[in-house]
C-alpha cells in the first residue's frame, strides 16, 4: 500500500486549505478544506461528535481521483477540518474512493464502508471502472484499509447486474448488533435498483434482496441510497440519474424518497408514495444519520452535477453541503426543517408584523447575506397577481422568489446572481395545499439560498455566486398583499 498518496493530500490541504480566509467560505455550510467536494459521506455521530466525510479532490476545484475529506462538529453548523481520511492508494481503490458511510464497531472503532474503483481493460480493448466495496477501520482520525479488500464484488450481485454500476453503500447497525447496508446497482430488467446486503460483523457481507427498482420509471440508474424508519413509515431515498421531466420531476439528476412499509423478517419493502426531495436547483447525494436524541438528520451536496462547469472566479474551493435538516413524516410525506441547532445561533431579531404592501419596499433591519428569514404572505384578493422577494440584491444582482397566487407557482430565479454560463437558473414548484397564506423560511449563507415552504412541506435550494456586498432584501407586490417578516441574524 502506498501511503504517500494520503500523506501528500494531507500536506497539501494543511498548506492550502488553512490559507483560505474564513470570510471566503459560507458561515455555516461545510465546504471542502480546499479544492473539490461532491457527495457527503460517512455522516455519523462518533465519540461525541458529528463526523462528515466528503468526496474530495484537494488539488483542483474539479472532480478528480476521489479521496475522502473529513470534518467534525458538535452542532452541525460549525465544522472543524480533520486531515483527509482516505486516498486512492490500494489495489482495489487505485482509481478512486467513491461514496460510502460509517458505523461503529463493538470495540469502539469506526468502520468506513465505501466504493472502491479500479480501472480495467475490457476484452473489447476499452477501459472501464469496476466498482467494488471496501472497508477501512479507524479511530475518528486515521483509518486503515483492510488487506482483504474488497469485501463485496460482482460475485455478490444478483443475476443480470452490472459490475460497473455497483456503489454508494449506506450502512446501519441492526438492533441485534449485526449490520445491514443498502447499495445501488443496475439490473438488465430493473434499471437503477436498491440492493440490501447483510453482515454479522461489518467485514463479511452477503446479498439479501432488491428493495425497489426504477424499472424505467425513475431514471436509468440510482445513486446514493439510504434506507431508514421515520415516524412509523419506511423511507428509501435515492438519487435517480437521467430522470424524465413529468409532474414535479425535472430532467436529469434529482433526489426522491420512496415512502412505504417494510417487513424486516421477509425484507419486503412496499412503496406507497414517491416524493421529490427538493424542488430547487442544487441538491443531490443525500445521506442521513440518527442523532443520539433520536432525530433523523439529513445532509446533501448543495450542487447540481449539471452546473459544475460554472464556478465562482478565483475561488479555492468548490462544492458545499446543505444546512442539515431534520426529517419527519406528515400525511405520508416527508417534512424538512433546518436542524434546531440553528435556533440556538439566533442573534438580533427584527419583526415587521402584518404590513400592507403595494409596489416594492425595503423593511428596516431586514437584509444581509447570513440570516434566517421568515416571510408570511397573504395576497389581498384576486388583484394580487404576484409577490416577489428579492434577496442578495444590489444595483446589478438579485435572486428572486416570486409567488403567483392564481397558479400557486413559486418561482426561484437566480439568473442575476453572478453566474457566467447558461446552466439552469430558474425553477418553479406548485405550492401544495389550499391555504391562501404562503409561509417561507429562507436560510441565507453567502453562497446559497435554502427555502422551506409552509413548514418544510417542500424545499427549494440553490447556490448563488453574488458578490458579498449585495445584501439588500426587498418585497414587492403586483397588486396588494399583507406580509409578516421576521429576521434573525445568525451569531456563528
Ligand atoms: C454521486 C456519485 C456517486 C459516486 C460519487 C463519485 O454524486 O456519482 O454515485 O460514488 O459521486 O464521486
Amino acid at each position: 500500500m502506498d501511503s504517500t498518496t494520503l500523506q501528500n493530500a494531507r500536506a497539501y490541504e494543511a498548506r492550502h486549505g488553512a490559507a483560505i480566509p474564513a470570510a471566503e467560505r459560507p458561515a455555516y455550510h461545510l465546504t471542502p478544506y480546499v479544492g473539490w467536494m461532491n457527495d457527503p459521506n460517512g455522516f455519523s455521530y462518533y465519540q461525541g461528535k458529528y463526523h462528515l466525510f466528503y468526496q474530495y479532490y484537494p488539488y483542483k476545484t474539479v472532480w478528480g481521483p476521489m479521496h475522502w475529506g473529513h470534518a467534525v462538529s458538535t452542532d452541525l453548523l460549525h465544522w472543524d477540518y480533520l486531515p483527509a481520511a482516505l486516498a486512492p492508494d490500494s489495489p482495489s481503490d487505485k482509481d478512486g474512493c467513491f461514496s460510502g458511510s460509517a458505523a461503529q464497531l463493538p470495540d469502539g472503532r469506526q468502520l468506513l464502508l465505501y466504493t472502491s474503483v479500479r480501472r480495467e481493460e475490457q476484452p473489447d480493448g476499452k477501459t472501464r471502472d469496476v466498482q467494488t466495496q471496501s472497508v477501512a477501520v479507524g479511530d475518528g482520525l486515521d483509518y486503515v484499509k483492510l488487506a482483504q479488500n474488497p469485501v463485496l464484488d460482482e460475485t455478490c450481485l444478483p443475476e443480470g447486474f452490472s459490475r460497473f454500476d455497483f456503489r454508494d453503500p449506506k450502512i446501519w447497525q441492526e438492533p441485534d448488533g449485526s449490520y445491514s447496508a443498502v447499495l445501488v446497482g443496475q439490473g438488465k430488467t430493473e434499471g437503477g435498483a436498491a440492493l440490501l446486503f447483510h453482515s454479522a460483523d461489518g467485514f463479511h457481507w452477503e446479498y439479501v434482496t432488491i428493495l425497489d427498482a426504477s424499472r424505467g420509471e425513475y431514471g436509468v440508474m440510482w445513486e446514493c441510497p439510504d434506507f431508514f424508519e421515520l415516524d412509523g413509515k419506511q423511507v428509501l431515498m435515492v438519487g435517480p440519474m437521467e430522470m424524465q421531466a413529468r409532474d414535479e420531476f425535472h430532467n436529469g439528476h434529482c433526489v426522491i424518497a420512496l415512502i412505504g412499509s417494510y417487513d424486516p423478517v421477509n425484507h419486503r419493502f412496499v412503496r406507497e408514495n414517491v416524493q421529490l426531495m427538493d424542488e430547487g436547483i442544487d441538491f443531490y447525494a443525500t445521506q442521513t444519520l440518527q442523532a443520539p436524541d433520536g432525530r433523523r438528520i439529513m445532509t446533501a451536496w448543495m450542487q447540481a452535477w449539471s452546473g459544475i462547469s460554472d464556478q465562482p472566479h478565483g475561488a479555492k474551493w468548490f462544492g458545499q453541503t446543505i444546512c442539515p435538516r431534520e426529517l419527519h413524516i406528515r400525511d405520508g410525506r416527508i417534512i424538512q426543517t433546518p436542524v434546531r441547532e440553528l435556533d440556538a445561533a439566533h442573534g438580533a431579531h427584527v419583526l415587521h408584523e402584518n404590513v400592507r404592501m403595494e409596489g416594492e419596499t425595503a423593511l428596516e433591519g431586514i437584509g444581509g447575506r447570513v440570516a434566517d428569514l421568515r416571510v408570511t404572505i397573504t395576497p389581498e384578493g384576486k388583484e394580487c397577481r404576484a409577490f416577489t422577494i428579492k434577496l442578495a440584491a444590489d444595483g446589478d444582482h438579485s435572486t428572486t422568489l416570486t409567488y403567483e397566487p392564481h397558479t400557486r407557482r413559486l418561482i426561484l430565479d437566480r439568473s442575476q446572481a453572478g453566474f457566467h454560463q447558461d446552466i439552469v437558473h430558474l425553477r418553479s414548484c406548485t405550492v401544495r395545499g389550499q391555504s391562501d397564506t404562503l409561509s417561507l423560511r429562507i436560510l441565507l449563507d453567502r453562497n446559497s439560498v435554502e427555502v422551506f415552504i409552509n413548514g418544510g412541506e417542500q424545499t427549494m435550494t440553490a447556490c448563488i455566486y453574488t458578490p458579498p456586498e449585495a445584501e439588500r432584501i426587498t418585497f414587492a407586490a403586483n397588486g396588494a398583499a399583507r406580509i409578516t417578516v421576521e429576521q434573525y441574524s445568525l451569531a456563528l
